[in-house]
């Protein structure tokens, strides 16, 4: 995307394949600063700390902690740990596991010798691919957002209500559910966006929010607890979220608060969608509230917040008692009987057992 002019992307691959450059999310959006990382284990702390974030992001960026682990020792055992250690980085988006065995099947079969230039080159296509899947589920999202404004009184914006961030920091490029707004808004559409702030990392205020000023989208960030009642009043026509990981029959994982967001649209009759790129499905469950593994971050993110000082610096304050405990799940279940329909790159589909099987499986090697 177009950041100050410059086209940017929150990861870039080195030529001489010896790095990632990545944009340091945890500064955002009062710091636009890069961050290069040299080596699994560098990779392996920038996803764990959330330096970058996102299910798309974590794949692509955990493949390239494959390719930078070949360059150190390309033998079975380096590659076999290097998948198992970059694996414990995130417990929650499939997409790191899935990232991982791509690497690794394409990987294991090769001489040592040959490993770590074919791991660069499978871990840019990877991104790449990510690219072009971003791009096609913003063409069928683009197309359910027509059919919506069509509906609604000529001149009058569709409102459109995203939680967390599911733009392009969160993938190689587009995001997923910010895909259809971005095409919608170049193609001259009227879209009016409500970000969720998305506590307790204020995934939607910090980071949805300045990709959204950057693209000159109309929108306004509102608390998490005020989505309900924006649906009540008629002021939402569409809720769009990304997601973490799919279940078989169509359960939804996605960053906490999702839920809510999804029993106020269903009580309200507004449609409510989840882009999902098909390596964020998981086929291999199917009940995703017992079932899918939901990452418990650390409490600090729930007593403290960070900002910028009125001296311009970014500072963190507490925010409860000293003497109050707290918990921080940080994705929840949105069953898939509320969700409307998944919007994939191959178009949109049921979030239903038979509708996900119809769906071809993502890209093996
Ligand atoms: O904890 P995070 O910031 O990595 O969580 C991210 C989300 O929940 C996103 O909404 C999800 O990964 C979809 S990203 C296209």
């Amino acid at each position: 995307m177009i950041v100050n002019g410059r086209s940017l992307r929150p990861l870039v691959s080195a030529p001489d394949m010896m790095s990632i450059d990545i944009i340091d999310q945890r500064l955002l959006p009062h710091r636009l600063q890069l961050a290069r990382l040299a080596t699994a284990a560098e990779v392996f702390t920038a996803i764990r700390d959330m330096w970058l974030r996102g299910a798309p992001l974590i794949g692509a960026a955990a493949a390239f902690g494959v390719a930078l682990a070949m360059r150190e020792d390309s033998r079975d055992a380096a590659l076999d740990r290097a998948v198992a250690t970059l694996a414990e980085a995130r417990p929650t988006a499939v997409n790191l596991a899935w990232a991982l065995r791509r690497m690794h099947d394409r990987l294991e079969g090769l001489a040592p010798g040959l490993r770590a230039s074919a791991a660069w080159r499978e871990a840019e296509a990877l991104a790449e691919e990510d690219v072009a899947i971003n791009a096609a589920i913003g063409g069928h999202g683009l197309a359910i957002f027509r059919e919506l404004l069509a509906r609604k009184p000529a001149g009058q914006p569709l409102k459109v209500l995203t939680h967390c961030n599911a733009g392009w920091l969160a993938t190689v490029d587009w995001g997923t559910a910010t895909a259809p707004i971005y095409q919608a808004h170049a193609a001259g559409l009227p879209v009016e966006v409500w970000v969720d702030e998305t506590r307790p990392r204020n995934q939607g205020a910090s980071l949805t929010a300045w990709e959204l000023a950057q693209a000159g989208v109309p929108h306004r960030v509102i608390a998490d607890n005020a989505g309900g009642h924006l649906m009540q009043h008629g002021e939402v026509d569409v809720v769009i979220v990304g997601c973490d990981r799919v279940t078989a029959r169509g359960d939804v994982c996605n960053k906490i608060g999702t839920y809510l967001k999804a029993l106020a649209a269903h009580d309200n009759g507004v449609p409510f969608y989840v882009a999902m790129p098909t390596p964020t499905l998981d086929r291999s469950l199917h009940d995703g509230l017992r079932e899918i593994p939901i990452e418990e971050r650390s409490a600090r993110e729930v007593t403290h917040i960070a900002g910028l000082s009125a001296q311009g610096d970014v500072v963190e304050v507490r925010l409860t008692p000293e003497a109050s405990g707290a918990a921080n799940p940080a994705f929840d279940v949105t069953p898939a009987r509320l969700v409307t329909a998944l919007i994939t790159e191959h178009g949109v589909v049921p979030a239903t057992a038979e509708g996900i099987a119809r769906l071809p499986q993502a890209t093996a090697p």
